[in-house]
């Protein structure tokens, strides 16, 4: 429906002269007079603005203490500001967040996933609930994109977004090299396995391996922004802008860079051109503009996570997209770029050569992405970058069409009896294109996070397929999003090992990795029912993964499975694991 989310139907003016389209059901008139008192107070300056004045969400994802979002209060005042130079009226909110670098490893990561729907959840509540006629919203950290997104899918009112911009590089002196957030986590992984302490012994005289771990902690985040490689903030910001939903160049703005700051600036006279052209959130989110977002994802080698929250938000937004779409964009895409986990630059970099419209235009040229999708300029994508700068042909992020890394995605859809509903894996092709190993099977991620800090998974040990479950959006609850693990064995080299969980992978992981199997462990699906030994074949060609039992030991082991009982009775992530349902369908919690 284009008018309004279909549980509640809210009364809502049809498009014209008139901006204030839902607001003006509480404004105009005297029908109303205690919210028009409210409303006064709150800073509505005269008559004239209450009866007219469109009014405004600005919703910043905005907590302290993370370097993705504690600028994003900021923006949104400059955002604030600009809507009312344009005669409207502006309400600045936020919401909270959790910070996945900060989580990462911890029990805490299990709310990193759930708070995507909290974001949504309020967005939506304030928006309808207050009326609003426009919403803006300002998402720094990763799952911050796809919550926002899912708002405007469900208000469906006009809506952009503004990424808070991606983090710029950090600079060890120690080591002697440009160092990020996911350093962090694969020097500590080479720690564990002393390659960086014969390193650093190597280089400079007196300095322990702490020494070189402190400098990096000091230095990998140099200021404000979301982690700088094509993790999952960026993988989401730059998809988004694919589909049409951000202003050109958002997501490839460093949060401190001045054009940041001029496109909060300029989203005014933008959601005023969506308001007076009636461009609404479910016009934009269609099978073209998501069928833009996965080939971007797979042209620049982006985060396993999109797959999950494309697959959320087309659900929100009642667009059928399924695992097969995903399978189809990355078997008929190239992987060209060269960023970061598994190449060598980063967001900043892309930037400096022209950004993310730079290369839309150039996959635009080629016949990969939708060109003629509307976006929230009121222009189609191909207008918005036909004056962007083309890729000089010298530089170094971006290969040619003609030249891949690989000549299909590097995100594969997988399926065998080990996972019948679908699994997402990472294969770059560095690492090959199949694995086959025995099974050794962990509880939890921590429990594969102890065993490798101790040094007990062995380079010549044969090929080992580690699994990790009961970590699935039920089980873990939250679907816990996994580094330390990938981290630790890029970080030792451990080239023997292929890592498989059915809860999730951070976008800074990279190796030979599966994630996302369904169905989860807790609900019984043939990862809980896998044991030490059992051989696991993963085959990216094929697109398959499979474990060597019999469907008649399958079976006997069915049997004798017991649903575990769930380890959280209150709160947030029990309420979440009530409602969610699977990784296959976006892990969403109202409905699928
Ligand atoms: Fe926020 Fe990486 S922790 S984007
Ligand atoms: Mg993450």
């Amino acid at each position: 429906p284009k008018s309004s989310p279909d549980y509640i139907q809210f009364k809502c003016m049809p498009p014209g002269a008139h901006l204030n389209r839902w607001s003006q059901n509480i404004t105009r008139g005297h029908e109303f007079p205690g919210a028009q008192a409210m409303l006064y107070a709150a800073g509505v300056p005269d008559r004239d603005m209450m009866k007219n004045a469109a009014q405004v969400g600005v919703a910043s994802v905005w907590w302290e203490g993370n370097p993705c979002n504690t600028h994003l209060l900021e923006f949104g005042k400059i955002v604030k500001d600009a809507v009312e130079r344009q005669k409207m009226i502006a309400w600045q909110y936020n919401t909270v967040g959790v910070s996945d670098a900060i989580t990462m490893g911890s029990e805490s990561m299990r709310f990193s996933l759930q708070t995507r729907e909290i974001i949504a959840d309020s967005i939506e509540s304030v928006t309808c609930g207050q009326s609003h006629d426009a919403n803006i919203s300002i998402p720094g950290c990763d799952k911050n994109m796809p919550g926002v997104v899912m708002a405007a899918a469900r208000h469906n009112r006009p809506f952009i977004m503004i990424y808070g911009g991606t983090i710029r590089k950090g600079q060890s002196s120690l080591l002697e090299k440009e160092i990020n957030i996911s350093t962090c986590y694969e020097a500590s992984g080479a720690y564990a396995y002393d390659k960086l302490h014969a390193k650093t012994d190597a280089g400079k005289e007196g300095r322990t391996p702490s020494d070189v771990m402190e400098d990096i902690e000091r230095h990998a985040c140099p200021g404000a922004g979301a982690c700088g490689g094509m993790y999952t903030a960026n993988t989401m910001a730059t998809a988004i802008e694919a589909m049409g939903m951000s202003l050109p160049g958002s997501s490839s703005y460093p949060a401190v860079s001045p054009e940041k700051r001029r496109e909060c600036e300029k989203v005014a006279a933008a959601i005023k051109i969506c308001m007076e052209k009636d461009i609404r959130p479910r016009d934009l989110m269609t099978k073209k503009s998501f069928e833009n977002a996965l080939r971007l994802t797979m042209i620049l080698g982006g985060s396993t996570n999109g797959v999950l929250h494309f697959l959320a938000m087309a659900n929100t937004a009642d667009v059928p997209l399924t695992l097969d779409d995903v399978a189809h964009a990355s078997d008929t895409t190239p992987y060209l770029a060269n960023l970061a986990p598994s190449g060598q630059y980063y967001m900043e970099d892309l930037y400096k050569i022209g950004g993310t419209p730079s290369v839309i235009k150039m996959l635009i040229q080629k016949g990969i992405l939708h060109g003629d999708i509307p976006t929230v300029t009121g222009k189609t994508l191909a207008e918005n970058v036909a004056d962007w700068p083309s890729l000089d042909p010298g530089q170094q992020i971006i290969r040619p069409l003609e030249n891949p890394y690989k000549d299909s995605g590097h995100i594969r859809i997988l399926k065998g009896n080990f996972a019948p509903g679908g699994a997402v894996a990472k294969i770059t092709g560095k690492e090959g294109t199949s694995f086959t190993g025995k099974a050794r099977v962990f509880h939890k991620e921590h429990a594969l996070n102890e065993a490798l800090s101790r040094g007990e998974i062995k380079r010549d040990a044969g090929n080992l397929v580690l699994i990790v479950r009961y970590e699935g959006p039920k089980g873990g609850p939250g679907m816990p999003e996994q580094l330390r693990a990938s981290a630790a064995i890029m970080g030792a080299g451990l080239s023997n090992v292929a890592l498989v969980t059915d809860g999730r992978y951070s976008g800074a992981s990279h190796g030979f990795i599966v994630g996302h199997v369904v169905p989860e462990a807790a609900a019984g699906g043939p990862i809980a029912l896998v044991e030490d030994g059992d051989e696991i074949t993963i085959d990216a060609v094929a697109n398959r993964i499979d474990v060597a039992i019999s469907e008649e030991e399958m079976a006997r082991r069915r049997s004798a499975w017991k649903e575990p009982e769930p380890h959280v009775r209150r709160g947030a992530l029990a309420k979440y694991a009530r409602l969610v349902g699977d990784a296959s369908h976006g892990a969403v919690t109202d409905g699928w």
